[in-house]
């Protein structure tokens, strides 16, 4: 494909799979390289997922010729660092979430893609779903009225062993950055930028959250009301409410496949929203059209946005009592 844009993925892990199975979907995407820590793994993955070249380390890929667009699919401690390598080194970034530790760091990261004019963006990929942007046009139709209230959980029973990374404190672990980034950023999309927050958690015995809630008001006056969970498996819905009735993004709304519209008078109808391959696929699309059009941000999800979101994690976090190696000054 002469004009298709040429991905690298960094790391072979859970996500990095399932980025690289959406790349199939996408027309115009190849998938030019992908880079390990170690080069037996990249090679695996090349040829499971049909990479042109693998690497043994991550230097190498973000130093190859090549590769247009760096997808960042590592533990999120590492999301900085292997970010500036790959702006350094003049490519553009689609950065898993959260997109770093702490706002410091997106600040880091974002200060050099604009300096550089590179494109980045945050792979918040509900946010380019056809279910969040339904709806997103429901609530801008005024068809519920002026909405005032988000209300979201995201919670699944984590049975995995202290060292996984959702628990372990060295891998960003905590239900908050893994998990409740989901129903915060959703809520600053529908209610407007985070004007106030208020959060509790319940700690688990490696030192991270295991279970988060927070209420956050937002400019404009609208409220939400989130929670996030490694103890629970939540329905994991989202429901937006205005005035004349609410818009709910099924189960589980992350990846909601139909939307549900109630009204004051009791009427309801559910509209199918469905995604594209495993919905993945969306959030690519939406980084080659900018790329492509020379943008070095989403119109839909600016950076300013991400970090504005990553300050509010960053102030849940000191509520809660969660620090992390990365909030240590540098
Ligand atoms: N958007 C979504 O739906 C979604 C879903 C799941 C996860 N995520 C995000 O994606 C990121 C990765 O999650 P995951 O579930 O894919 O994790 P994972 O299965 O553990 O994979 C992470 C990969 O990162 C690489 N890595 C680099 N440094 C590492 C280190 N110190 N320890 C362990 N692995 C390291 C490894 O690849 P190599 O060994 O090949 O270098 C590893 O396979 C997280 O930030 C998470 O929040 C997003």
């Amino acid at each position: 494909m002469a004009d298709a844009v040429r991905w690298g993925i960094l790391g072979t892990g859970k996500i990095a799979k399932a980025f690289a199975n959406a790349l199939k979907d996408v027309p115009d995407a190849v998938l030019a390289a992908v880079a390990s820590r170690s080069l037996d793994k990249a090679q695996a993955f090349a040829g499971e997922f049909g990479a042109a070249a693998a690497f043994g380390s991550y230097e190498e890929l973000a130093a190859a010729d090549g590769i247009d667009l760096v997808y960042i699919g590592t533990p999120h401690p590492q999301h900085a660092d292997n970010a500036l390598m790959a702006l350094r080194a003049g490519k553009g970034v689609l950065c898993e979430k959260p997109f770093a530790m702490n706002l410091r760091e997106a600040e880091q990261m974002v200060t050099l893609a604009r300096s550089k004019r590179l494109f980045m963006m945050e792979a918040m990929w509900t946010r380019y779903l056809p279910a969040f942007l339904e709806t997103k046009r429901i609530v801008e139709s005024g068809e519920i009225g002026k909405v005032s209230q988000v209300v979201a959980d995201f919670g699944f029973t984590a049975s995995f062993g202290p060292e996984h990374r959702v628990f372990n404190p060295e891998l960003g672990g905590g239900a908050l950055l893994d998990l409740g980034i989901y129903p915060l950023s959703i809520a600053a999309a529908l209610l407007g930028p985070v004007e106030e927050i208020k959060a509790q958690a319940v700690m688990g015995p490696t030192g991270v959250d295991v279970q988060t809630g927070f209420t956050l008001k937002h400019a404009g006056g609208g409220m939400s009301v989130c929670s996030c969970s490694f103890l629970a498996r939540t329905p994991c819905e989202l429901t937006v409410s205005g005035e004349k009735g609410s818009v709910r993004m099924n189960t589980m709304f992350h990846r909601a496949k139909t939307v549900t519209v109630t009204l004051e008078d009791g009427r309801s109808r559910t509209i199918d929203t469905p995604y594209l391959g495993n919905g993945y696929v969306h959030e690519v699309i939406e980084a080659q059209r900018c790329w492509r059009e020379g943008l070095i941000e989403s119109p839909s999800m600016k950076m300013e946005e991400t970090l504005a979101l990553m300050g509010v994690m960053d102030e849940i976090r000191r509520q809660i009592g969660l620090t992390y190696k990365a909030d240590q000054a540098r």
